[in-house]
This record gives structure tokens, C-alpha cells and sequence, in this order.
């Protein structure tokens, strides 16, 4: 199979394209995926930059990637729910899933039917980000109908799904994007669109009952202030310093403890204020996959689908995205 190896820690120069051998055949409860999509979330360059040595499975030379599209290829002993054929989805790793690749093998679990009305762009461009969103917005705290909810990053992966989901469940949506991005996250469910680059979001907002930092760079601390008593302040990062200042202060291999830290401290502070702070993880939930589907199938969210990238340009699509701006995902396409 072709496949993106990643021969040692760094940026997109390290990555070459390459024939390796088939993923394994499926054992107990794995399915094997001829990946026809996946998409590309800012955790593969980090990953490949470094920044998570934690995660198990990054011997070099390693094939990254998160999230797929696929056709199920090859079932193992156990699996009832897939068959040789079914179309599928999935995010196999918050990181290193091996998913740049033509085939992966991974715990059926790991998976979800594709429904028949979303491409395998579309689904793969659900998958990590749909899951972060619905730990954040299901699990961190149950956004309902009628809600005031602030959204950052409204046109990125992540934010681009939360501002649909959050409409979906009927609640009033505002969000920040670049000045480019503005009517796109308004086409998207925005009531209000803020300008992040012109605006300081936190002095214009109040009353919020969640605010989502999908950037994951906001500074929690001011944006407490925003939110009614009880509300909850959700990031997908910090609470306030970014992963690069984090590593100059604890290095490139402790500094998401540094982070956790911070996220301690700030929930202490939070909560004599009578307000929440979280930290989401996108954990691979079968459930999370599901709903997805149905969201997706529905109509009730759209796939922003991007760019379409070769395999042969991934190196391309890493260094696009890692510029921090996205208008929805990037997608690989794996030819098959
Ligand atoms: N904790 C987790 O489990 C988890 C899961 C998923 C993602 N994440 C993290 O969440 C972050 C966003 O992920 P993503 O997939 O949505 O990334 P993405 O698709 O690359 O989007 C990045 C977004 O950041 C926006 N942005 C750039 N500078 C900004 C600023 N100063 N203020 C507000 N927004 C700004 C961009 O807006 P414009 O393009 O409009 O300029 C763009 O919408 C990444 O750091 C990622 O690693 C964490």
C-alpha cells in the first residue's frame, strides 16, 4: 500500500511518500479499512512535530494521521457489526491513528457506518472534530435549546462543526473568525460574528451560558466575566497560554502538564466565582461516531470540506495547515 511516513520529529519536510507493507490483517474485534479519505487535524503536525511523544505507537518512521473514510476491507473474529463492504468512518487516535495511508487496521469500535448521502470527504472531515465537539457540548456540558453559546475559531474544523451542532440543538450562537471568514461562519448558524483580529470578543460579550474556545487560545480568566453564574468555559487547550509558550517553559515533552496545571488552577478560580473551566479531549467514543452520523445523514450539520489534497502533496497540506487559518478541513484523498 502507499502511505505517508514520517521519518523523525519535525515539520512537513520530514514527510515522504512511500509503497509499504499492507496494514496487518484484522485480529479480535479490529477491522481492516481501505481508506478512501482522512483529513487532516492541526494534532498530526503537532504530532509530527513532537509535541505528544506520549502517545504510544510513534516508532519511526511512522504513518500519521487521525481520522478516516473508508470501505471495510477485512473483519476479525467478534466483529457483528461490520462486514467486507460496508462503508465506514472513524477516528482511530486523538493523534496517531495511521490513517495517511490506502489501508488501517484498528478496533471496530473505533468506527461508525458512513451514512449513503455524505461523501467519504465529507465523513472524513467529521470524524475528530465532530468528536470534539460532542465531548465538548454533550459531556463537558449539555448545550440545550435557548442557550447563549460563543463559539472562537467559527471557521475552523472544530468551530465550523460547533457553530452547526449548536445551532442543530437550538441554541443562540456567536462567534469570532477572521475578517475572510465572516459570512462564511454567519452561512453557517451565527447570529453574531465577531472579528477576532479587530475586536475584543470578551468586552463585547455577556450572559453567555457556554463559551467553546475552539481556537484554544483564549485567556480564560477574562472570559469568566462573560459568562452568567454556572456557566462553563470549555477550550481545547489551555485556558490562556498557547502549546509554544508551554514548551519554552516545561519542554517539548512535559509541557502538556504545564497545561493541565494551568487548567487546574483556573477551574479552582472558576468555581469561587461560580463558574466551570474544562479541558476537552476528543476521546474516540462509539457513540460520538454514531451521533455523527445521524447529524450528518440529517443534514443537521454540513461537512465543511476544504481542500482536497493528493496523497503526494500531504507535505503541501501539513505546512497549509499549519498556518492556523482554515475555512473547514483539508482533506486527504487516498485514490483508492
Ligand atoms: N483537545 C482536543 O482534543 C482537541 C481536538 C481538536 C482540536 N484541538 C485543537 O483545537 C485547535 C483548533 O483546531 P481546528 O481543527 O479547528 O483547527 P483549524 O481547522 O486549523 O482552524 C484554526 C482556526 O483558528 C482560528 N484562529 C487563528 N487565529 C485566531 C485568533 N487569534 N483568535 C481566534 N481564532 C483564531 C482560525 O480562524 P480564521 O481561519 O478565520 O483566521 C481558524 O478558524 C487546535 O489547536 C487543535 O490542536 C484540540
Amino acid at each position: 500500500m502507499r502511505a505517508a511516513l514520517l521519518d523523525g520529529y519535525g515539520g512537513a519536510e520530514r514527510l515522504r511518500v512511500a509503497e509499504v507493507p499492507d496494514a496487518p490483517p484484522p485480529r479480535r474485534g479490529q477491522v481492516r479499512v481501505r481508506v478512501h479519505a482522512a483529513s487532516l487535524n492541526p494534532i498530526d503536525w503537532k504530532v509530527c512535530a513532537g509535541y505528544f511523544r506520549l502517545i504510544p505507537g510513534q516508532r519511526m518512521p511512522m504513518i500519521p494521521g487521525s481520522d478516516c473514510s473508508g470501505v471495510v476491507d477485512a473483519v476479525g473474529d467478534g466483529v457483528a457489526e461490520f462486514k467486507p463492504g460496508d462503508a465506514v468512518f472513524g477516528l482511530i487516535s486523538g493523534g496517531v491513528g495511521h490513517t495517511f495511508a490506502q489501508l488501517v487496521t484498528a478496533p471496530a469500535k473505533r468506527f461508525a457506518h458512513k451514512p449513503a448521502n455524505v461523501s467519504h470527504h465529507e465523513a472524513a472531515s467529521a470524524a475528530l472534530v465532530g468528536v470534539t465537539v460532542l465531548e465538548a457540548l454533550t459531556r463537558g456540558t449539555r448545550l440545550a435549546a435557548g442557550q447563549r453559546v460563543f463559539v472562537s475559531a467559527g471557521a475552523g474544523g472544530v468551530g465550523s462543526f460547533a457553530v452547526q451542532y449548536a445551532r442543530s440543538v437550538g441554541a443562540q450562537v456567536l462567534a469570532s473568525a477572521g475578517a475572510a471568514n465572516l459570512d462564511f461562519v454567519r452561512g453557517l448558524g451565527a447570529e453574531t460574528v465577531f472579528d477576532y483580529a479587530t475586536t475584543d470578543c470578551a468586552a463585547q460579550l455577556s450572559d453567555l451560558d457556554v463559551i467553546f474556545d475552539a481556537w484554544g487560545d483564549l485567556d480564560a480568566r477574562r472570559y469568566l466575566t462573560c459568562l452568567k453564574p454556572g456557566g462553563v468555559f470549555l477550550t481545547t487547550g489551555s485556558g490562556g497560554r498557547s502549546m509554544e509558550d508551554l514548551a519554552t517553559r516545561y519542554g517539548k515533552r512535559w509541557w502538556l502538564f504545564g497545561g493541565l496545571a494551568d487548567v487546574l488552577r483556573l477551574r479552582w478560580q472558576a468555581r469561587r466565582e461560580g463558574r466551570q473551566v474544562a479541558m476537552v479531549f476528543a476521546q474516540p467514543r462509539a457513540e460520538h461516531l454514531q451521533r455523527i452520523a445521524r447529524l450528518l445523514e440529517s443534514g443537521a450539520v454540513k461537512a465543511q470540506v476544504g481542500q482536497v489534497y493528493a496523497l503526494d502533496d500531504i507535505a503541501r497540506a501539513f505546512a497549509d495547515g499549519q498556518t492556523g487559518h482554515a475555512r473547514g478541513k483539508r482533506v486527504i484523498d487516498l485514490g483508492a
